[in-house]
């Protein structure tokens, strides 16, 4: 399938995996790589610009197909060594990077001078006007569904991707609430270029994570998650579980007088013990609705394998039979 996202990241499918903390590392990133989407590390899980580079380099070493590397510009205590990170990533000789959280407008020139292609990830068309504006190359919406942090605003992907659609210029993927054929074939059909899916990805045999989190993932359903963080306007969407129902505890007591310490027990630093060690009911964890649409955890290349298999067999037969 040729779109503008496959022409422009130079891939076989238009289909590409988010950055994820603790879940992107090289061997999830190559084997999505390799089954012909765009596999993604996230820099962040690297806890220095060094580690990113060694990362990268073996991600090179599983994959000679094209890869991208997540930088997220979030609030947190000490601010990361982005400037680093962006020398490791041009030095590592990745051209292609997500850039999420805040704008990337100040580090836009130092990527775009490497020849680097940036894409977005935005909750808003707003947003997304403005990635456009500040010479993004591409955006990823992510919709009220979808894993991690959503915004504030609260618009789900059927009325957010053609809002979209209608006002920009650049390609973009459609992201939250993606799982299979019909998820492509939707986004297409709401005038995305392809899809962008996170926690779909975390369910496969090359995501190097513990399965206690892909069991956790499979186990629940699409009304298992919550919204954390909403008072302090970071809202993340996370998998229910008794630390979360603590999280919403405070937040109800405390109400206006929430602090970020107030919760931090629950939401800082969990993701090693989680991730890599399966500690899933230790803290709030970063999970999608599209959970209750994931029931099976095949390998990266058969998941693609079957999206494709999917989209094509819907547009070619299902869209043949009830058209005219
Ligand atoms: C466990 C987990 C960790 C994530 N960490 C990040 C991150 O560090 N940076 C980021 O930009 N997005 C992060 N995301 C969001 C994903 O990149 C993607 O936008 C999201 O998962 C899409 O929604 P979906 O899960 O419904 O596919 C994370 C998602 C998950 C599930």
């Amino acid at each position: 399938m040729k779109t503008r996202i496959t022409e422009l990241f130079e891939i076989e499918h238009p289909i590409m995996q988010g950055g994820m903390h603790y879940v992107g590392f090289a061997e999830l990133a190559a084997a999505v790589s390799n089954a012909g989407g765009l596999g993604i590390i996230t820099a962040l899980t690297q806890k220095t610009p060094e580690k990113l580079l060694k990362e990268i380099l073996k991600c090179r070493d599983l994959t000679n197909k094209p890869i991208g590397v997540n930088l997220t510009f979030l609030p947190t205590v000490s601010s990361p060594d982005y400037p680093g990170y962006i020398k490791a990533i041009i030095d590592g000789g990745v051209r292609i990077v997500e850039t999420a959280g805040r704008n990337p407008q100040e580090h836009m020139p130092a990527l775009k001078a490497a020849g680097i292609k940036v894409i977005h990830k935005c909750t808003s068309v707003r947003h997304a006007l403005k990635a456009e504006s500040i010479g993004c190359d591409a955006v990823s919406v992510d919709g009220f569904e979808c894993a991690g942090h959503p915004g504030e605003d609260d618009i789900p992907n059927f009325v957010l991707l053609p809002l979209a659609a209608d006002k920009l210029r650049i390609p973009f993927v459609a992201s939250g609430g993606m799982a299979d054929g019909r998820s492509l074939v939707a986004a297409l059909a709401l005038g995305a270029d392809g899809i962008n899916m996170g926690t779909r990805f975390m369910v496969t045999t090359e995501a190097p994570i513990h399965e206690n989190v892909k069991q956790a993932i499979i186990n629940a359903s699409e009304l298992d998650t919550r919204l954390v963080m909403r008072p302090l306007r970071n809202t993340e969407r996370v998998l229910v579980n008794p630390a979360v129902e603590k999280v919403l505890e405070v937040e109800r007591v405390k109400g206006a007088d929430l602090t970020f310490d107030d919760i931090a027990d629950e939401v800082v630093g969990v993701y090693p013990n989680v991730m890599l060690k399966g500690a899933v009911d230790t803290g709030a964890w970063s999970c999608g609705m599209v959970a209750g649409l994931i029931k099976d955890v095949p390998t990266c290349d058969e998941l693609i394998k079957n999206i494709m298999a999917e989209a094509n067999s819907i547009i070619l037969e299902r869209f043949g039979d009830i058209s005219s």
